[in-house]
């Protein structure tokens, strides 16, 4: 593969929401890094001209994250603009002069999936194509077979080796960093397999609601919006072995094994709920059953994890919004010889919005002899405003041709196996009210051992030690 720097970055769909939330920002930190100084095409049909388009980057740069005067006057030298239908050669031909000397564009499809058939015919036929890569946004497909559609598309045009299917929570650093953790800490890895792992939990959860995205959010619904992505993403890099070497592909090959593993979900595994109130926003239909909430079981056939279930349990409208996940450790054998009664053990990790690694460990309570109660070890930290967002690091490392932050083909299609029995099932949705922690029948139905992990709305900042309460974490030394 090709690691040549890529000397222009054409980004389709410049006028749309994600380019005003999270690519010019991106982009403004990549100048800012030095990681950028190419020229940048936006491409859009708008009636725009380069003006309107740098105007609303500036717009974008005070709304999200802040205009950096410096780094901004050089970006908007960066820019061109390109205005035209993606279905008129024409607006290609303007692509290919704006391109100028450029050999090795990266061309990013920031556009709906229904849009990359037309755009990459039209690449290949007015030579955009030669040398390039090809960026594509989530969702990649709504099901295994447009996922599969949707790939014979770009491999009929581009090598693998070419193409960056983004998911961006892989690029958030705690997500990635889950793999270095694992197998940096020689104390973790004998624990972490079936022989002590009773189950694993892992909860995204976002105390918001769809945000003014309805008409996007009605048509995909929680499943395939974060878990058939964002969540498998954590849960392969949980899961997966250390791979061989240090490369994308051994690194990509693991995360493969872990997916291949796991049996497609049985949808009486599965419940779906949608919290009230959905109904009435905007671009929702009216008798919508699409879930904002989810809660499902699934099982990894390896030798490591085979006998260990996982859960898995994601919504809009829950109580906290974090990505957090609960390994609980099986019971000491024997524990009739202590006094008092000896909770599980767990190691908790939560990724977002704070970075915490946290032991669970038993120990006798100062309430009184006979007494114990759990006691975490914790190292956390808030994140540091200097930290790399995940979309300057996705759009750096697709430039430079590092495939390691990437879906590739097998793994996308994989993932999709995995969910597409639950997409086609149309089970029950169940109503919860916003704020909770999703339907009762949750609770009936999909209940790990010893219950749902209850995650916080925030970390305390440098604590190191806290005692566990049911359904609360007390700070007790700072
Ligand atoms: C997006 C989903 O992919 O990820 C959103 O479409 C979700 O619904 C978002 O809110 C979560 O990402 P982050 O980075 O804000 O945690």
């Amino acid at each position: 593969m090709s690691q040549q720097h890529s000397d222009a970055l054409v980004f389709f769909g410049a006028t749309g929401d994600l380019a005003y939330k999270k690519i010019f920002p991106a982009l403004q930190a990549m100048v800012k890094r030095g990681t950028l100084n190419v020229p940048v095409i936006g491409v859009a049909k708008a009636g725009w001209g380069l003006d309107q388009l740098k105007a609303r980057a500036k717009d974008s740069l005070e709304k999200h994250g802040g205009l950096d005067p410096a780094a901004w006057e050089k970006l908007s030298l960066l820019l061109r603009y390109v205005d035209g239908d993606y279905s008129d050669p024409a607006t290609f031909v303007a692509v290919r002069q704006a391109l100028g000397s450029a050999e090795r564009p990266a061309h990013y499809l920031a556009i709906p999936p229904s849009l990359f058939e037309t755009v990459v015919e039209q690449l290949v036929q007015t030579g955009c194509a030669k040398g390039a890569r090809i960026i594509v946004e989530k969702p990649f497909g709504h099901d295994l077979a447009s996922a599969q559609e949707l790939n014979r598309i770009l491999l009929s045009s581009f090598p693998e080796s070419s193409i960056f299917r983004i998911d961006h929570y892989l690029a958030k650093g705690p997500v990635h960093n889950m793999v270095s953790f694992r197998f940096s800490n020689s104390f973790l890895e004998p624990l972490w397999n079936r022989d002590h792992i009773e189950s694993v939990q892992i909860t995204m959860a976002e105390d918001f609601g769809v945000q003014g995205r309805g008409a996007f959010y009605d048509q995909t619904g929680a499943i395939r919006d974060v878990i058939q992505n964002h969540i498998f993403q954590v849960m392969s890099n949980l899961a997966m072995e250390c791979p061989a070497r240090h490369d994308s592909e051994s690194m990509r090959d693991e995360k493969v094994k872990v997916l291949k593993a796991i049996p497609a979900i049985d949808p009486k595994n599965v419940v779906r709920g949608q919290f009230v109130g959905y109904l009435n926003e905007k671009g929702v239909a009216p008798n919508s059953k699409v879930e904002t909430f989810a809660a499902l079981q699934l099982e990894i056939k390896s030798w490591r994890w085979d006998g260990v279930p996982f859960y898995i349990r994601a919504g809009k409208n829950l109580p906290v919004t974090c990505m957090e996940v609960m390994g609980r450790l099986r019971k000491p054998p024997m524990t009739n010889m202590i006094e008092g009664e000896v909770q599980q053990n767990y190691m908790r990790f939560r990724l977002s919005p704070e970075v915490t690694a946290a032991m669970g460990v038993s120990a006798a309570s100062p309430e009184g002899p006979g007494e114990r109660q759990t006691v975490e070890l914790v190292a956390s930290r808030h994140p540091r405003p200097e930290e790399m967002e995940a979309y300057e690091r996705v759009l750096t490392d697709a430039m430079a041709g590092d495939a390691t932050l990437f879906a590739r083909q097998d793994y996308v299609e994989e993932a999709w196996r995995i969910v597409d029995p639950v997409l086609k099932a149309e089970t029950a949705v169940y109503p919860y009210e916003p704020h909770t922690w999703g339907p009762q029948e949750v609770e009936e139905r999909i209940v790990p051992p010893g219950g749902w992990d209850e995650p916080i709305a925030e970390e305390p900042e440098d604590f190191r030690v806290v005692v566990r309460q049911p359904a609360q974490l007390v700070a007790s030394k700072t």
